[in-house]
């Protein structure tokens, strides 16, 4: 699917009143808080600048007045970072991060998430989110892992197509396809880097998701701060302007992300000014510069002096019309805008409770869990009552525009206020234990940790919720070191020495090293950044009164040194095969996930064996319920060629199906297997799917898998 079609005539009919300058403005945004500055105070004054954004909607009222007076009455289009929720809103729903909604592996829910905050964002007054990121997060020590939907191109190109129809679904807001390319992988997991990969590699992985989002619709992408292989992404005309919008066909426009074109002076140097660098930016593809202010003048000179030609640049302010177009911006009808009511309402809260508790994922279970009968419950850790580090990063707390001040929204629950409310019949007891990062004197820390001890000694069980903070995530945020900081894992183990039962939540941004966590507690629920609902949700799992669902989108390490640890590598061929100092592979993969139902996998069978190329077989698994608990189950489809010309992971997922199956009962679970999704990129970037045998695998937690193989005849 393309975007939906706009009104061409309107649309040329305004670009041929258009001045030069009033063109070079559409293709400008300037932030409202960065600024302001003398073109700032220019621009909203004279009402033609192309956009804003961080924005919010109470602000929006002067910069409308002002295209409003104009002749050609352009109005801008407001863009805003609702990436979990319109949450840089206070009042508005605040959905767990990317990270944690993709842990549903549920395409439906999450094209509910993009559609219940396109309508937050509307009816604030607003148009443009700048999500979804569709970067890869195989590398951990990346600060931004926690804005992922993971480390697998299939599982984010459906989330991230399902995220783009929500947002466009009703017609009045943007989605906006990030960072395209390559940002998360970097080497070295250094945000805004260079990534050593090739066209070839891009083409396999990297690329799949940005793809899938030209063919949803997405109406933006935003153009990434690296470089690949040595040429910036700013400038790159192959993959801005040849792949993206000739051979995909990508008819929206692209924005640069928050001032890329200073960054090819300063950071990469690869031009002595901004004149120049503006119009090799433009050139190459980039049709909106966030936030350089030089832009302005640097481009309409150019235009000027013949440096750039106009059909540039009406290309790009085309671009840009369509979309507002498309928004129904430049209809110059009165709009009757959605009530403001619903932001934030009970409907809302209560469909992100059901989206929090479908992104929690159970990765121990001793028997510890369903907790019942506990008189008195111990509530420990540093993050059970930390609003920020729940949610994460993007909200009215933190990132862009820091309200250290702010407070939580009463409707939010955190671990502790969850467990009081799920165990409203017991006695509740809490004990911060530790700080996350262990800043504080010796005598305190002393003290926390003391005073925990004799709180879980009294205790029948103790639930120690640890993780990191927003210090250490998030933009600018590359950890090296994985460990869980400060006294948190030491709090773990002298808790479990009492000899009581531990059940440890982990509230945080990205997989963190777990191995003596795993040591000393009985049970492990990771909820990630969970948003307003994670504490319920969270509460109610741990007694049993939902059932677990969530797998993981991404690879736990067993040590930060031993990375990448993603699931779809290439075998590793010589002697040993890893590390000698840690096991191998990842002791919570991709995929992983258990429930308190517990599912059986029958033999796979096909209904044809073997195939002409283009054809298509079913596969299809008996999937059985054996316990007493009705249970959610995401069945994953995973292929590999047997022997191809050019090295193959060791699996890669090609398809996955949720399946609801009560107590006792069994379900056949079908896929239909195309063996146009068998394929590979060869040197020359073709795609190309060979003859011969292919395993196909089926499983429930990425580390066990049912097998048949499938031929594809010459
Ligand atoms: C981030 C983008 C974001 C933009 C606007 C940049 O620093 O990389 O993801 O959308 O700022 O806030």
């Amino acid at each position: 699917m393309q975007s939906q079609a706009y009104n061409k005539e309107r649309v040329e009919a305004i670009l041929s009143k258009m001045s030069l300058e009033d063109k070079v403005a559409q293709m400008l945004q300037l932030s409202a808080n960065a600024n302001p500055s003398d073109i700032f105070e220019k621009f909203k004054s004279e009402g033609k600048l192309g956009s804003y954004l961080h924005v919010l909607g109470h602000e929006t009222g002067s910069f409308l007045e002002s295209a409003a007076q104009t002749e050609l009455k352009v109005p801008p289009i407001f863009g805003i970072d609702a990436i979990h929720g319109h949450a840089l809103l206070k009042p508005a729903t605040v959905f767990p991060s990317q990270l944690a909604m993709a842990c549903s592996w549920d395409d439906d829910m999450v094209e509910k998430v993009g559609e219940v905050t396109a309508d937050e964002v509307a009816a604030d007054g607003l148009n443009w989110v700048f999500s979804p990121v569709l970067c890869i997060g195989r590398d951990l020590r990346w600060g931004r892992i926690a804005e992922t939907f993971g480390e697998d191109a299939e599982l984010i190109s459906r989330l991230g197509a399902a995220i783009i129809r929500g947002y466009q679904k009703n017609g009045n807001v943007a989605a906006c396809a990030k960072h395209y390319l390559g940002y998360g992988e970097a080497t070295g997991g250094r945000d805004s880097y260079d990534t050593e990969i090739t066209e070839r590699k891009a083409r396999e992985i990297f690329l799949r998701p940005f793809k899938a989002a030209v063919d949803a619709g997405c109406m933006t992408f935003m153009t990434a701060y690296g470089s690949i292989d040595g040429e910036s992404l700013t400038v790159s005309h192959r993959y801005l302007t040849e792949i993206l919008k000739d051979e995909y066909g990508f008819d929206g426009f692209v924005v640069t992300d928050w001032e890329n074109f200073r960054s090819t002076v300063q950071g990469q140097k690869l031009f002595e000014s901004m004149d120049d660098a503006c119009v090799a930016g433009v050139v190459a593809g980039n049709d909106m510069s966030m936030n350089s202010n030089e832009f302005y003048a640097a481009l309409v000179n150019a235009a000027k002096e013949g440096r750039i030609s106009i059909d540039v640049i009406d290309n790009a302010v085309r671009r840009i019309l369509a979309v507002k177009d498309r928004l129904g911006l430049l209809d110059g009808e009165k709009k009757t805008p959605l009530s403001r009511d619903i932001i934030g309402c009970d409907a809302h809260q209560a469909f992100n409770y059901d989206v929090a508790v479908k992104s929690t994922v159970l990765l121990k279970n001793n028997g510890a869990l369903p907790l019942a009968g506990a008189k008195k419950i111990a509530v420990l850790g540093p993050n059970a009552t930390d609003v920020r580090a729940q949610y994460g990063d993007w909200t009215y707390f933190s990132h862009p525009n820091p309200k250290p001040e702010e407070t939580g929204k009463e409707c939010t629950y955190t671990v502790l206020k969850g467990i009081q409310a799920a165990y409203a019949d017991s006695e509740i007891v809490y004990a911060k234990g530790c700080s996350v990062v262990g800043a504080e004197d010796a005598q305190t820390s002393d003290a926390w940790m003391n005073e925990a001890l004799a709180v879980a000694a009294d205790a029948d069980a103790s639930i120690i919720v640890i993780g990191d903070i927003l210090d250490q995530n998030g933009e600018t945020k590359d950890r090296a070191n994985l460990v869980l900081s400060g006294r948190q894992n030491e709090l773990v183990k002298r808790v479990k020495e009492l000899g009581k039962t531990v059940i440890v939540v982990l509230v945080n941004g990205k997989p963190l090293e777990l191995n003596e966590v795993e040591k000393y507690a009985d049970a492990i629920v990771e909820g990630f950044n969970s948003g307003d609902m994670g504490g319920l949700a969270v509460a109610n799992l741990i007694k049993g009164k939902e059932n677990f669902s969530g797998k993981l989108p991404i690879s736990f390490p067993y040590s930060s040194a031993a990375l990448p640890c993603y699931y779809n590598q290439y075998d590793y061929w010589h002697f040993g095969q890893k590390y000698i100092d840690v096991p191998k592979g990842s002791p919570y993969p991709f995929g992983f996930g258990l429930s308190y139902s517990n599912f059986v996998y029958g033999d796979l069978s096909l209904d044809k064996t073997v195939l002409a190329r283009g054809e298509k077989a079913e596969l299809s698994v008996e999937l059985k319920n054996d316990s007493a608990v009705d249970g959610e189950e995401t069945v994953q489809l995973y292929f590999r060629d047997k022997i191809c010309k050019i090295l193959t992971p060791i699996r890669t997922l090609i398809d996955y199906k949720k399946v609801s199956v009560p107590a006792g009962e069994s379900r056949t679970v079908t896929f239909t297997v195309d063996t146009e999704k068998l394929g590979y990129y060869n040197r020359d970037c073709e795609y190309c799917v060979d003859a011969g045998e292919f395993a196909l695998y089926v499983s429930g937690d990425g580390k066990n898998f049912k097998e048949i193989t499938l031929r594809v005849a010459e």
